[in-house]
């Protein structure tokens, strides 16, 4: 089944009168349980893309089709609604409140999406709070403010945000961007540990050990998809080597 259809995709930004093209005619899909990589040059739109298949910034044309929907038709109130409850986000700059505890910026996005509904859905909510924090080794700094904590465990922090209502696919902008070589290892552990329990992931990045751990990357260049590269599940850490030979080759014919 596809989870994200994107057909003659187009966006323009106009500053200072100048007309910037920025995604020319973008097509693609990506089917549910993938976990697909765009890579690419700096500028080339990667941000961009995931920006507006994620509804996060309008297109100037095309249209995106998510689970059905097709997200150009949204009213603004309906894609808040599909961006809360069936998309999770992950960035680079990580975007958690400072004056909340590591804890409290997790739940937010579930407070946000249970509205008034009282006392049972809010123990649901810190079931499953303390259930991923569980899951992704960060139970013991739940009470810590954001700035008393790793890079590493702040991001793992990020992804549980991302995911406590349960989101359909997660979009993560350079998700290690930030990261030295181990939180980054860890980092794509739980990526890879979601996704193979059924979220869909559409990341961007710029290391190729990253890309390597994806089935599939896209390469951008200049606002257009030139070429892309199946690599197939990821199954173990004994293939990563041969998977970072072969992507590292493709990407060179792509002019990486
Ligand atoms: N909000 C914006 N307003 C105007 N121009 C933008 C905006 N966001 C991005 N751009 C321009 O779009 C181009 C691609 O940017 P971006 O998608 O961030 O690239 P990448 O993520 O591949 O580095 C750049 O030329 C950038 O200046
Ligand atoms: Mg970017």
């Amino acid at each position: 089944m596809s989870t994200l259809t994107v057909k003659d995709l187009c966006k323009t930004y106009i500053v200072n009168k100048r007309q910037n093209n920025v995604l020319k005619n973008i097509n693609m899909e990506i089917r549910e349980g993938e976990m697909v990589a765009v890579m690419g040059p700096s500028g080339s739109g990667k941000s961009t893309l995931l920006y507006t298949v994620s509804g996060m910034d309008a297109v100037t044309a095309g249209s995106i089709d998510f689970f059905g929907k097709d997200l150009s038709r949204l009213s603004p109130k309906e894609m808040s609604g599909v961006r809360l409850n069936e998309m999770g986000f992950v960035f680079q700059q990580m975007h958690m409140l400072k004056n909340l505890t590591i804890y409290d910026n997790i739940i937010l996005p579930a407070y946000q999406a249970a509205g008034g509904r009282g006392r049972g859905s809010r123990a649901k909510i810190n079931e499953q709070a303390k259930a991923l924090m569980h899951k992704l080794q960060i139970s013991e700094i739940a009470e810590n403010a954001v700035n008393e904590v790793s890079g590493g465990q702040l991001q793992r922090a990020c992804i549980c945000r991302s995911l406590i209502n349960h989101p359909k696919m997660v979009f993560a902008d350079e998700p290690t961007g930030a990261l030295n070589q181990q939180n980054s290892k860890e980092v794509m552990r739980e990526l890879n540990r979601i996704n193979a329990e059924g979220t869909t992931i559409l990341l961007v990045t710029h290391d190729i050990k990253v890309a390597a751990k994806s089935d599939r990357i896209l390469y951008i260049e200049d606002g257009s998809i030139k070429g892309e590269f199946t690599l197939g599940r990821f199954e173990s850490e004994t293939e990563v080597k041969d998977r970072e030979r072969r992507l590292s080759n493709w990407l060179m014919e792509m002019g990486w």
